[in-house]
C-alpha cells in the first residue's frame, strides 16, 4: 500500500503494543486514530504521539458495537476512509484451566475475540466499499502458534483471531484487502494492568491471586521487546505484505515443533475412493495421489 495520506484505526492504542504500531503508522505518513478505553492512556498517548492533527483519539471499548460504528464514523468524517484497521485491544489473566469462572472466559473471549469480530463487521464492509484497498492486522500472539501450559483462555483467544486472517486472506486478497496475523512473544506494555478496566458484571474471578502476582510485575520485563521495536514490525509486515508478523526469534523451535506435529499426525494414504481422492485429494493439494 502507499500509506502516506491514507488512515489506520488502531484499537488498544493508547498503550503497549497498539501505541507502538500507531507511532509507526503515523511515522509512515498516515492519519491515525487511536481507539481505546481508557480516558488516561489516550490521554498519555495523545502526548507522546507527534502527529498533530493526523491523530484522533477516540474512547472506545471494542465489546460495544453501537459505539464502534459511532467510532468508525467519526473517523470517517475526520479522514474519509479507513484504509488499515489493527484490532489491537486485549486483555489477559492467566492460571490453571480449573479455576478459570465463566466470568474469567467471558471477559477475555469478550474484548481479545468479540472486540476483534466486532471491528472485522463494522469495519470491513467500509473498506471493500471505498474500493482503494486495505490491510487488517490482527494482534494474536505467539502463545497463539506455541502452546503455553496456564494460558488456556488467553491463548485459544488468540488462535481464534490468529485464524481468522488466515482464513479472511485467500478469501479477500484479490478484493484489495490483505490480512496478517501478528503474533508478538513478550513486550513491554502496561497489560498487567489489564483488570482494571475489567467490567463489574464480570468480575467474579477464579484467578484473584495469580493476578495480584502478575501485577507486582515481573523481573524480566526489560529483556522484553520494546513497543517501538514492535511497531515498527507491524509496518513492515503491512508492506511487504506477510500473513505471519512474527518477531520473537526463540519461538523458532517451538513453532517449527508444531508444524512437524501437526504434519506427522496427518494420515498419508488418501483412501482407495477414486472420487475422494480426485475431490479432496485435489482440493487440499495432497501429492499423494
Ligand atoms: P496494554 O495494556 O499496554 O495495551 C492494551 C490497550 O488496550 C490498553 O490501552 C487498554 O486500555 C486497551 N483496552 C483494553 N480493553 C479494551 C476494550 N474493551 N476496548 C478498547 N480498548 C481496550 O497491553 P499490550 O501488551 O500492548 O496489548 C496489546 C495487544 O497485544 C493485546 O491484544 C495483547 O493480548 C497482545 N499481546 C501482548 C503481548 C505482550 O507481551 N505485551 C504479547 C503478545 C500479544
Amino acid at each position: 500500500q502507499n500509506l502516506p495520506g491514507k488512515t489506520a484505526f488502531v484499537t488498544g492504542g493508547a498503550s503497549g503494543i497498539g501505541l507502538g504500531i500507531a507511532k509507526a503508522l503515523l511515522g509512515a505518513g498516515m492519519n491515525v486514530v487511536v481507539a481505546d478505553i481508557r480516558q488516561d492512556h489516550l490521554d498519555a498517548a495523545r502526548a507522546e504521539l507527534d502527529g498533530g492533527d493526523r491523530v484522533l483519539a477516540l474512547q472506545l471499548d471494542v465489546t460495544d458495537r453501537a459505539a464502534f460504528a459511532a467510532a468508525a464514523d467519526a473517523a470517517e468524517a475526520r479522514f474519509g476512509a479507513i484504509h488499515i484497521l489493527c484490532n489491537n485491544a486485549g486483555v489477559a489473566v492467566v492460571g490453571p484451566t480449573d479455576l478459570a469462572t465463566f466470568a474469567d472466559w467471558d471477559w477475555v473471549m469478550g474484548v481479545n475475540v468479540g472486540g476483534t469480530i466486532n471491528g472485522i463487521v463494522t469495519i470491513l464492509p467500509r473498506m471493500l466499499a471505498h474500493g482503494e484497498g486495505g490491510h487488517i492486522v490482527n494482534t494474536a500472539s505467539m502463545s497463539a502458534l506455541v502452546p503455553a501450559p496456564g494460558t488456556t483462555i488467553y491463548s485459544s483467544g488468540k488462535a481464534a483471531v490468529t485464524s481468522m486472517m488466515e482464513c479472511m486472506r485467500p478469501e479477500l486478497e484479490s478484493r484489495g484487502v490483505i490480512c496478517s496475523a501478528f503474533c508478538p512473544g513478550a513486550v513491554q506494555s502496561n497489560i498487567a494492568e489489564a483488570g482494571r478496566t475489567r467490567p463489574a458484571d464480570l468480575a467474579e474471578t477464579g484467578y484473584a491471586e495469580a493476578d495480584k502476582g502478575r501485577q507486582a510485575g515481573g523481573s524480566l520485563f526489560h529483556l522484553y521487546q520494546t513497543k517501538e521495536e514492535v511497531g515498527e514490525r507491524v509496518l513492515a509486515g503491512i508492506l511487504n505484505d506477510e500473513l505471519y508478523i512474527l518477531t520473537h526469534a526463540e519461538f523458532l523451535v517451538g513453532v517449527r515443533e508444531r508444524g512437524e506435529a501437526t504434519s506427522a499426525a496427518v494420515q498419508v494414504q488418501l483412501p482407495e475412493n477414486a472420487e475422494y481422492k480426485q475431490t479432496f485429494g485435489v482440493l487440499f493439494r495432497n501429492s499423494a495421489i
